[in-house]
């Protein structure tokens, strides 16, 4: 694999490893892009206070969440096609988060099946869903996940209609994959990924597809099938649904407002991911590290928090957690190591992150990461 040294030099390896379709799919926001450029602003102008003479020493970076430890604050956020990127991406990524102490959050729309996921990794496996508007798939689903020790259940609420990406129509990106002489092209330019991603899934008589789905509706990158369903009029009554049928612990992911939070609350959901989908879904939506702390003020302790969007230094990971957060979901980064090296270089990706997040946490005079709060921090975002 070859050497980066920040997220940046890191994209750019991806980039040239991946199609055009597949990394702009990756990288990319949505309409104009203002949120993702917005996400990156709210950071840089949030600013830390650092503390001096506070010792030296080790530092911890490990966190409790829903009753387990993990060595980092960090959780691989979901991501649709993870396994597009890299032969069995989801799997290779999932394998990385486990040998790093973190949680790996399965896609519902992933290529690797949860099963796959299950076995491959021993780590801890969270599920992220959508809500299809058929309850018995929904409640299938729900078992299986179960059955395959699945205890904590991610809902993505930001999604209510499709989001607005105009360069994947302009790239045929999707499920089906739109063939033309264009895209075509730009496979055959790429054929590192031509022959060792999707020759190897096709070497292994499979066509990438969105393996969690039920047969009869998977769709996959050569034929669509039939589409299944998602609720056009999802409300709070289905959140206490879900609420009702899931045991284990409930996250709804997505959450902007605090009054959306204390609802959250009051129908017993187990946390809450703070996002704005990585700038991907609502192009003016506000980014998560400005209302992160209302929002935290707001569900105290009724909720755990975690946060996500644009985190691309472990300095990101340090404002969020002093915003609110207890945790922070991590995508691209973690999917351009996957990208260009698998495992080896997903968990490279998750070292450097763990690096900057223990220069930053040592800069600002802290010792443990549990322990930074709001008065870290200086600037729009502060507490
Ligand atoms: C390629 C890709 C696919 C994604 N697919 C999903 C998804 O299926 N469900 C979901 O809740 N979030 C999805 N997300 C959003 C991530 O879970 C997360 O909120 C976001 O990526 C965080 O921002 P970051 O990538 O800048 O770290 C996706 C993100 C990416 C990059």
């Amino acid at each position: 694999m070859s050497g980066f040294l920040n997220h940046a030099e890191l994209r750019q390896l991806a980039r040239r490893r991946l199609p055009r379709g597949i990394f702009e799919y990756v990288d990319r926001g949505t309409e104009d892009e203002a949120g993702l450029r917005h996400n990156r602003q709210a950071f840089e102008a949030l600013r830390i206070r650092p503390r001096v003479l506070t010792g030296g020493g080790t530092r911890s970076q490990a966190v409790t969440l829903f009753g387990q430890a993990f060595d980092l604050p960090l959780i691989a956020a979901p991501m649709a096609c993870a396994g597009l990127v890299c032969y069995r991406g989801e799997v290779e990524l999932a394998k990385a988060a486990a040998a790093n102490g973190m949680p790996f959050c399965a896609a519902l729309e992933a290529i690797n099946s949860l099963e796959e996921i299950v076995e491959a990794s021993a780590g801890s496996t969270w599920f992220q869903v959508y809500v299809w508007q058929d309850e018995a798939l929904v409640r299938d689903l729900l078992a299986r996940a179960w059955g395959l020790g699945v205890r904590t259940l991610v809902v993505t609420l930001d999604s209510p209609v499709e989001s607005k990406r105009e360069y994947n129509l302009r790239n045929g990106f999707g499920m089906p994959f739109r063939f033309s002489a264009r895209n075509v092209c730009d496979v055959a330019l790429h054929p590192r990924w031509a022959f060792g991603v999707l020759g190897r899934y096709l070497a292994a008589g499979r066509v990438p597809s969105q393996s969690n789905y039920p047969p009869e509706h998977r769709s996959s990158l050569f034929a669509s099938s039939r589409p299944v369903a998602f609720h056009d009029d999802l409300g709070w009554q289905h959140m206490h649904w879900l609420r009702e049928q899931w045991k284990g612990h409930l996250v709804l992911k997505g959450i902007l407002h605090p009054g959306d939070a204390l609802l959250a609350a009051e129908l017993g959901a187990d946390g809450i991911v703070v996002s704005n989908h990585g700038g991907r879904t609502f192009d003016s939506a506000v980014a998560p590290i400005e209302v992160l702390p209302e929002i935290a003020r707001a569900v105290g302790d009724r909720m755990v928090v975690l946060a996500d969007s644009s985190v691309r230094r472990g300095s990101d990971v340090l404002k969020l957690m002093a915003a609110g957060a207890r945790a922070v979901m991590v995508g691209r980064v973690l999917l351009y190591g996957t990208a260009v090296g698998g495992m080896a270089g997903a968990s490279q990706a998750i070292a450097m992150l763990r690096d900057e997040i223990d220069r930053a946490l040592a800069m600002s005079g802290g010792k443990d990461i549990r322990s930074v709060d709001g008065d870290l921090l200086f600037g729009a975002g502060r507490r």
